[in-house]
């Protein structure tokens, strides 16, 4: 029997057709098309003339990689590839449909200047104190703006990198093609959300902040726990319900034309998101021993509360030259913050309550937090 490298020839770059402004062709002798690509989408430049643009590394910024251990995940093969999850299904063929190109959708020549008021100032946590007062109007209020911008959405950033790993993970895991369909839908989408976060941070705002440790330690849990639902749990439900309400508020109070165009698009895609996390844990939980039941309810707390710290801005206040302790107290007493962090649950509870896990101990743990009275608002799916 022949084997698969006696009939297939190795791919070298040479071999792929391309061309004279560098751009490699497609070669489907039925596309009927010189290219088989649409043509108005193609970049003039050719995309290996695109692509090195994309190398330029961000004026300041973290660096290097980092290896997760301890994840043991298990892979699953699906050998019967009809339909198991119609839902599932149709949400994927949504989802298709629905695709964007960050790179042509989104008109990247929009001027950016970070240090202008693109959201307003009374959105600052310590917008109005002696603190504030006392900052030079034309300096250090700019600068704030400029560090406290990208401070939100260099997390957003991050998290999405989160996103794409978990979603990943779901591929391999999910017991149906339905399920694995969609997810596979779904890390294309965040590949899109990680690359337009990153091109705006560091095109027009030349300056990205590190993951928050509070977010990190969340993205860590999830991406190494070997229960497939807390995945879901922890990013459909969890950090993409709190997504969902932080690129709300950007949308809504922001002034930018660019990040305006940003969040619609990517809020669009996190809707789906959300959808899948609350139909793939559907009736997981009815039958649950309380003691595995108790997990997740502990997860959701603790994560509720990580989640809730995460935007003190902490990293901001020592970076631009301000008394980090005072400003995080003040950022915990800020009118503004607290309305703000309350938002960010306004999708998590009512989702929470769908699935069965608003027990009486969740109950108790949201009431603590103050953001109970979402229990009633529209869940996701
Ligand atoms: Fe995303
Ligand atoms: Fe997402």
């Amino acid at each position: 029997m022949a084997n698969a490298s006696d009939t297939i020839p190795n791919l070298t770059p040479s071999m792929i057709p391309v061309t004279p402004s560098g751009a490699a062709v497609a070669t489907s002798a039925s596309s009927g098309s010189a290219t088989g690509l649409n043509a108005a989408k193609l970049p003039p430049e050719g995309y290996t003339e695109l692509a090195r643009r994309m190398t330029k590394p961000a004026k300041v910024g973290p660096e290097g990689i980092e290896t997760l251990d301890g994840s043991v995940l298990p892979v699953t093969y699906t050998w019967d590839y009809a339909s198991k999850r119609v839902d599932l299904r149709a949400l994927y063929e949504k989802s298709k449909d629905l695709m964007w190109n960050a790179r042509v959708d989104i008109d990247w020549s929009v001027d950016v200047d970070p240090e202008r008021e693109n959201s307003p100032d009374q959105a600052n946590p310590i917008y109005g104190t002696d603190i504030w007062n006392k900052l030079d109007p034309k300096t250090e209020i700019p600068r704030l703006r400029h560090h406290m911008g990208s401070y939100i959405l260099s997390n957003f950033l991050h998290g999405e990198q989160g996103a794409l790993l978990a979603t990943a993970q779901i591929v391999n895991s999910a017991p149906t093609p339905d399920a694995k369909f969609y997810a596979a839908a779904q890390v294309f989408d965040e590949a899109r959300h990680v690359e337009v976060y990153d091109r705006y941070l560091r095109e027009k705002f030349e300056l990205v902040y590190p993951i928050s440790p509070y977010l990190k330690q969340l993205l860590d849990t999830i991406l190494t726990d070997s229960r497939w639902d807390f995945k879901y749990l922890g990013m459909q439900i969890m950090v993409e319900g709190v997504a969902l309400g932080a690129f709300g508020f950007v949308h809504q109070t922001s002034t930018e034309p660019l990040i305006r165009q940003i969040t619609e698009f990517i809020m669009k895609d996190e809707a789906r998101h959300v959808a899948f996390g609350v139909l793939s844990l559907k009736d997981m939980y009815k039958d649950m021993p309380e003691k595995e039941l108790r997990d997740r309810e502990d997860f959701i707390l603790e994560s509720s509360q990580l989640l809730r710290d995460r935007f003190l801005g902490q990293e901001v206040w020592e970076r631009v030259g301000l008394p980090k302790k005072e400003c995080e107290e003040l950022s915990e007493k800020s009118e503004m913050m607290s309305l703000f962090r309350k938002l960010l649950f306004s999708k998590i509870v009512p989702n929470v309550k769908k699935l069965g896990l608003l027990t009486p101990y969740v109950r108790k743990g949201f009431e603590r937090l103050d953001v109970i009275e979402y229990e009633n608002w529209e869940a996701s799916a």
